[in-house]
């Protein structure tokens, strides 16, 4: 199997009912295509991290760069794995703008940073490590 993470700009923010949409088919395709993963987004940036078989991933990572609605596109790894970090999510989400900053507090200290891919691009591993402690969050 495949984990690739990469960091994205939105061309133009998302509004809630397009993150649900994009959210919604990205469930269904997912399941038949046997991708886990989880998705952040912040201030108009994504992070996402999907695994699954080698050509599950690759065509889907094919696909979301295709994608019109996001550009600035940046591959931070990719990497062969035994088992899946994100087996319980077809595909998690947080919109952190939505999040208070309550719910925000003892999160990780990256969040004081800036989100954009030209960030992550400097600092790969913390997109994985904000990745996996949503996850905690969604248990
Ligand atoms: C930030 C972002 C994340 C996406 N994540 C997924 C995903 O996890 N799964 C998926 O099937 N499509 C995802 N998409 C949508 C794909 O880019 C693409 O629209 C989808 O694979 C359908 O492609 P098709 O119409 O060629 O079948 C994402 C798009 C964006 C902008």
């Amino acid at each position: 199997m495949l984990s690739i993470v990469y960091a994205s700009s939105a061309v133009r923010l998302f509004n809630r009912a397009e993150l649900i949409e994009l959210l919604e088919a990205s469930h269904k395709a997912n399941q038949e295509h046997g991708i886990t993963g989880m998705l952040l987004y912040r201030g108009g940036n994504f992070i996402q991290v999907i695994e699954g078989e080698n050509e599950a991933v690759i065509q889907l990572y094919e696909n979301i760069k295709a994608d019109p609605r996001h550009n600035n596109i940046i591959l931070l790894s990719q990497d062969p794995i035994l088992e899946r970090q994100f087996a319980d999510w077809s595909m998690g989400f947080r919109n952190i703008d939505q999040m208070t900053r309550q719910e925000l507090e003892g999160f990780s200290e990256f969040l004081e940073d800036d989100f954009s891919p030209g960030y992550f691009r400097e600092h790969p591993t913390r997109a994985y490590i904000l990745l996996l402690s949503f996850k905690k969050t969604m248990r």
